[in-house]
């Protein structure tokens, strides 16, 4: 598959001199779904907009379907649908309009029908007569998903979709960004819900202060989560880790009195079995045993965390 959205060194540097973006290379496959993952204020809507023409890059180039989003602008904003964080529609405005306007700015013939899919698929046809400002929260979030589809987009971004919606908005916009997979479109979304990146997402992206600080496949991610730990309290303590067992992921906890395995899951043999016979062989003895699977929010807390570190 070839690359839908390159960006390539991107910056981004606010007046007063806050370095937002500072240096993000991502290529998106046509098709994928990549969910962005990080903390408030990391860059992620700075990001976005960068790649929606909403905000100019300061430095680097970023591409969407081939067209530079500065030099070509409309080509490159037209491929794009924007969902954005904050709702940012017009009150007095009807709910029809809103959608239908939308598709008009970006030069696409009128098309009622298309609108009227739009608006039923969004649980919106009742309140099409409506103005914006008689609509609850959750309704104007799907107007803004209908405006952001009404001009039939390669490209969706959906800013934080999800951040305090109901269940059932919540569960409308999923099967739309299946329906907009299987119509090919490439989807990127941000959240800090990380289930949620796991549960839909091809691809996952963490970034923080303005760095990105990995893209990985989702299924390389969670073979990376099916690593468990095996925690072994001993009745004494040891001062190191026997010679005999550096074979294991060994690392001594709790000034010796507890030993702690790292293991795979996925893995055909845990070799849990093997190491506490090994350990009954030398003559260590055990007080309790327990386990702990580490989650994608430990690695993803600790990458941010390190991220920090190095700054
Ligand atoms: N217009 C702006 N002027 C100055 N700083 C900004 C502006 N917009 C965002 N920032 C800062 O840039 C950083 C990244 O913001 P943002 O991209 O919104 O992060 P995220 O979407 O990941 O929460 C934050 O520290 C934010 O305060
Ligand atoms: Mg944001």
């Amino acid at each position: 598959m070839s690359a839908m959205v390159e960006i390539d060194n991107a910056m981004k540097t606010y007046e007063g001199g806050f370095e937002a973006l500072k240096g993000v290379t991502l290529s998106i496959r046509e098709g994928e779904i990549l969910a962005l993952l990080g903390p408030n204020g990391a860059g992620k809507t700075t990001l976005i907009s960068c790649i929606c023409g909403i905000s100019q890059p300061s430095g680097g180039a970023i591409r969407v379907g081939g067209h530079d989003v500065v030099s070509d602008y409309r080509e490159a904003r037209s491929l794009v649908g924007l969902v954005p964080q904050e709702v940012n529609l017009e009150p007095f405005e009807k709910v029809w309009n809103t959608v239908r306007f939308s598709r008009g700015l970006f030069g696409k013939p009128r098309d009622d029908a298309h609108i009227e899919a739009l608006l039923k698929r969004l649980s919106l046809w009742d309140k099409r007569d409506n103005q914006i400002k008689e609509l609850s929260g959750g309704m104007k979030r799907r107007v803004l998903i209908a405006k952001a589809l009404a001009h039939d987009p390669r490209v969706l971004f959906l800013d934080e979709p999800t951040a305090g919606v109901d269940v059932e908005l919540r569960r409308d916009m999923w099967r739309i960004v299946e329906d907009m997979r299987a119509d090919g479109v490439t989807i990127i979304l941000t959240t800090h819900y990380i289930e949620e990146a796991e549960a839909i997402a091809d691809r996952i992206g963490v970034i923080s202060k303005g760095e990105l600080l990995l893209v990985e496949e989702k299924s390389a991610l969670m073979a990376r989560m099916g690593r468990k730990e095996l925690r072994i309290e001993l009745q004494a303590p040891l001062d190191a880790i026997p010679e005999s067992l550096s074979d294991y992921d060994l690392a001594l906890a709790d000034e010796g009195r507890a030993l702690v395995y790292s293991y795979d899951t996925a893995a055909e043999r845990t070799g849990i079995a093997r190491l506490i016979a090994a350990l009954a062989e030398k003559g260590i003895v055990l007080r309790d045993v327990s386990t702990r699977q580490s989650s994608l929010e430990e690695i993803f807390v600790g990458l941010v965390h390190d991220g920090e570190d190095a700054a």
